[in-house]
C-alpha cells in the first residue's frame, strides 16, 4: 500500500475537504490555495492540494511535474496512488496539465459525470484538508469540485463587482445541495485586493459583510510579493516571509488552526 494513506496517522477531526472557488477570475483562488495549503502544511496539518483548473497556475506556481494528474484520475480512472505527488512529509499534490481543457467535453459523456472525483477520491482518507484550486468556469469541473468537497473557500475581490460573484456561488451551491440532496456550505469568504486607502475597496468590503450571512474573514491586502510569487516556485511564507502578503496568509492560517475543534 502506498505512503499517502498507510503511515500518516489522522488527527482527531475528519479529512477536511475545500473548494477554493469563485466563478469571477482572478480573485485569487490559486494565490489562496497555495498559501493555506503550505501555511496548514507548514504547521503539520496532512494536506493534498489539487489543482483542478486546465490553467494549471497551482501547479506551475508550485514547479510541480508529475506525469500523471488530475486528468488521469477523471478521465483515465487511474488510482489516486498513481497521481499523487509527494511535495514533502505534510504536502501532497495533485497536479493539473492542458489535457484537462478537453475533460469537460469527455466527461459529459461519462455516466453520473457530477459525482467523477467523488467517486475517484474514495481511496484517499488519510489528509487533514484538501485543497481544491477551482477554475473560472461553471462547467462539470467545478459541479464535480463542489460534489466532493463539503465547504467552500470563496476569495472575493474587493472591487465594483466582488458582490457579484459571491452572490453567484451562493446560488449555485444552493442549486447543487437541492438538486443532489447534497450539504456543501460556504466556510469562509476571503476578500483580497484590498486597499484600506481606496474608497472602492471599503465600500466592496462593507458590500460583502452586509451581502454574505456567515464568516468574512479579514482581508488579504494587495501586496506585488503576492503578484511575484507565483514565478518563485515557492509559497509566499518562503518567497516573503515579512511581506505584508505573508502576514496576512499567515493570520488566516491561524484562524482556520483556531477554529479547527469545530470541524
Ligand atoms: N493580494 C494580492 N495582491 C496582489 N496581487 C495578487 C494578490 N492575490 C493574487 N494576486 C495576483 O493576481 C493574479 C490573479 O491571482 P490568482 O491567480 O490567485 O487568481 P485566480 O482567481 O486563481 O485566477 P483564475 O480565475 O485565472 O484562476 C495573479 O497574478 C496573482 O499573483
Ligand atoms: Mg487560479
Amino acid at each position: 500500500m502506498k505512503l499517502f494513506y498507510s503511515t500518516r496517522v489522522a488527527r482527531m477531526f475528519s479529512m477536511r475537504k475545500i473548494a477554493v472557488i469563485n466563478l469571477k477570475g482572478g480573485v485569487g483562488k490559486t494565490t489562496t490555495s497555495i498559501n493555506i495549503g503550505v501555511g496548514l502544511s507548514n504547521n503539520k496539518r496532512r494536506v493534498l492540494l489539487i489543482d483542478m483548473d486546465p490553467q494549471a497556475n497551482l501547479t506551475e506556481a508550485l514547479f510541480l511535474r508529475n506525469d500523471k494528474t488530475i486528468y488521469d484520475l477523471l478521465i483515465n480512472k487511474v488510482h489516486p496512488s498513481e497521481v499523487i505527488l509527494r511535495v514533502n512529509d505534510f504536502l501532497d499534490a495533485i497536479t493539473s496539465d492542458k489535457r484537462l481543457s478537453n475533460g469537460e467535453l469527455i466527461m459529459a459523456g461519462m455516466p453520473s459525470r457530477e459525482t467523477i472525483l467523488r467517486r475517484a477520491m474514495e481511496p484517499v482518507f488519510n489528509y487533514d484538508y484538501v485543497i481544491i484550486d477551482c477554475p473560472p468556469s461553471n462547467g462539470l469541473l467545478n459541479y464535480n469540485a463542489l460534489l466532493y468537497a463539503d465547504e467552500a473557500f470563496v476569495p472575493v475581490s474587493t472591487d465594483y463587482l466582488g458582490i457579484v460573484g459571491l452572490r453567484r456561488i451562493v446560488e449555485i451551491l444552493d442549486e447543487i445541495n437541492e438538486l443532489f440532496d447534497h450539504k456543501i456550505k460556504i466556510s469562509n469568504v476571503i476578500p483580497t485586493m484590498f486597499d484600506r486607502r481606496n474608497k472602492i475597496c471599503n465600500e466592496s468590503l462593507n458590500e460583502i459583510k452586509r451581502g454574505f450571512n456567515g464568516e468574512v474573514v479579514e482581508p488579504i491586502r494587495v501586496n506585488s510579493k503576492l503578484k511575484e510569487m507565483p514565478r518563485s516556485g515557492l509559497s509566499i511564507f518562503d518567497y516573503a516571509k515579512r511581506s505584508r502578503g505573508a502576514d496576512d496568509y499567515s493570520k488566516l492560517v491561524n484562524h482556520l488552526l483556531n477554529k479547527e475543534e469545530y470541524y
